[in-house]
């Protein structure tokens, strides 16, 4: 039976449900986000990754809900907010994204094609620049790995010393480098509650650094990854606000 609220975001609020499950109940209207979601957390189940477990999908209060394995903890932003352990936080981000992009990503929605979409979608960027920053896109590698397209430290839970992924919405196969970059943008740009910026940009070093990605291909994702973003939160002024500023000191458009 469906027991107390666990959390909630754009999408869906999330109930504990039963003894040890979770339900993450979508919001009318969000159906196709919720069959999406469902599908992609079906395809990375048996993969040999700290995810939680997917139990089926029902309807309750005429709304789709997907039941997961509920993760007893708090988030590792929650975490890092309490410790401060900049350089203890990037390493455990970045292992378990590694482990993550060693897995191949077969059966996944395309990443590039995702990105494609949403910067087509981009109404605050100029036609000409859009087709500048496609041009980009295209230049880069596509790849085959399990991206999860949301990485960031409010879908990675920590419980009884472990850290666990939620949040498989935006799970893609592509190249590490353009899920690496929506990471970065995550941390660095995309405000969260309670974080200071020196907190931010140090943590966003840290991880870097773990990662040891190539700067310039990360540096011509993360125009890309910008500008998807600005499709992708079209109707959120301050979202959209933030990934421009990027673009304009990072790209120069006028
Ligand atoms: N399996 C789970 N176990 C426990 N809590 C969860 C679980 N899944 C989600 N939550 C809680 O619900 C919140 C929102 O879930 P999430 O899947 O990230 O939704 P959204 O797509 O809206 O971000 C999480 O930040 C977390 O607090
Ligand atoms: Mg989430």
């Amino acid at each position: 039976m469906i027991g107390e609220l666990l959390g909630k975001g754009k999408t869906a609020e999330v109930f504990a449900w039963d003894t040890d499950l979770a339900l993450k109940l979508f919001y009318r209207g969000h159906e196709d986000d919720a069959r999406k979601e469902y599908e992609n957390a079906l395809c990375i189940q048996n993969l040999d990754i700290p995810v939680a477990k997917c139990y089926g999908k029902i309807e309750a209060d005429h709304r789709m809900g997907i039941l997961y394995e509920r993760i007893d903890g708090s988030s590792s932003l929650e975490l890092f907010l309490k410790e401060k352990n900049i350089c203890g936080m990037a390493k455990q981000l970045a292992e378990t994204h590694k482990t993550m992009l060693r897995c191949m990503g077969t059966g996944l929605p395309n990443y590039k094609d995702i990105l494609q979409k949403n910067i087509l979608r981009a109404q605050c960027i100029a036609e000409g620049e859009k087709q500048q920053i496609l041009k980009i896109l295209a230049e880069l590698p596509s790849g085959d790995r399990l991206c999860h397209g949301d990485f960031h430290p409010d879908n990675l839970l920590y419980s009884n010393e472990a850290f666990w992924v939620i949040d498989f919405m935006n799970v893609a196969c592509g190249h590490p480098v353009l899920d690496i970059a929506r990471t970065v943008f995550l941390l660095k740009y995309v405000p969260a509650e309670g974080v200071e910026d020196t907190l931010r940009d140090a943590l966003t070093t840290a991880y870097i650094k773990e990662m040891d990605m190539n700067v310039e291909l990360l540096d011509r994702s993360l125009i890309v990854i910008a500008a998807a973003r600005a499709g992708e939160m079209q109707h959120d002024e301050e979202e959209c606000r933030v990934a421009m500023e990027y673009l304009q000191s990072n790209f120069l458009i006028i």
